[in-house]
């Protein structure tokens, strides 16, 4: 199992670890500068004012946050329109809908889907599971907080530590109004990790980070078919495009993109 480094001035600003992480599966080191990077190859890091992860790269530590301001999240969401966004079209986003459209975003990771979802007016519930991610997500909102042009997106957006499957489970038979699992949701959306490439060089370089920090994800077809039996009215997934079908489950119709993939399904 990796163990990773984490820096003591994390754990006074993001409780979660301490609460969440396994006792085993972390050391906790002063500054990331004294870390053995060949036996901790992952150091969590309070780094220019954000909460990072750092994996060594050839010569120099790399640094992975979530950034909803300063990265590429605002620019790529000016630029986008729903009829030009293949998210946005998977997930049923119509000009004309009455209500913000309910998405729980099952798989946060880095929250960038989460983000555009917002960004085009949907309420999101972010899910994620592992709390290294947990922490990370919630710095990049405390951060986005303090921005004029990101605060009213990341209003739209709740993030809650949690296991999808176990959610998924219990939706169908809520008795409990508060709290996040009064979020009925419209749409479920999965994006569990997938073997492969991504030729962006930013995203390359974060989901290199999460597979170390994570490993695969292989509960893919638990989450697709708890997700579909969970009364939700549609499901979208995302997969490579030319990747094999979530749970062998064919879907509803398919929104096609240059490397990736929607496959929508009407439970
Ligand atoms: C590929 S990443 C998602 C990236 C995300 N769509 C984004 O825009 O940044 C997959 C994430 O899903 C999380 N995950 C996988 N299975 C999960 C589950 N059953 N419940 C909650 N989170 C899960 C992983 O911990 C990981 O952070």
């Amino acid at each position: 199992m990796l163990v990773i480094a984490i820096e003591s001035v994390c754990f006074d600003a993001f409780p979660i670890l301490a609460l969440s992480l396994d006792e085993d599966s972390y050391v906790v080191v002063t500054s990331h500068d004294d870390v053995d990077r060949q036996r901790y190859p992952l150091v969590m890091v309070f780094h220019e004012g954000r909460l990072s992860l750092s994996v060594f790269d050839v010569k120099q530590p790399l640094f992975v946050s979530v950034d909803f301001v300063s990265g590429r999240s605002l620019y790529r969401n000016k630029n986008k329109t729903v009829k030009n966004e293949l998210l946005a079209k998977a997930v049923g986003l119509k000009a004309s809908l009455e209500a913000p459209l309910k998405v729980v975003d099952a798989t946060a990771g880095f929250g960038r889907d989460s983000f555009l979802l917002a960004s085009f007016g949907c309420e999101v519930l972010m899910l994620e599971r592992s709390p290294l991610m947990v922490a990370l997500l919630t710095d990049g909102m405390k951060r986005a907080e303090a921005a004029s042009e990101a605060v009213r997106i990341i209003n739209r957006m709740r993030l809650t530590h949690g296991d999808a499957v176990n959610y998924f489970s219990s939706l169908g038979s809520l008795v409990d109004d508060e709290g996040f699992m009064a979020f009925r949701p419209d749409v479920i959306y999965l994006d569990p990790m997938f073997p492969g490439s991504n030729k962006n060089a930013q995203v390359k370089k974060e989901m290199r980070v999460l597979r170390l920090a994570l490993g695969e994800d292989n509960d893919g077809e638990e989450m697709i078919d708890k997700a579909r039996s969970s009364g939700v009215k549609r499901v979208v997934v995302k997969r490579p495009r030319k990747g094999k079908l979530l749970g062998g489950i064919k879907p509803s119709y398919q929104v096609l993109g240059k490397s990736a993939r929607f496959d929508v399904y009407f439970p």
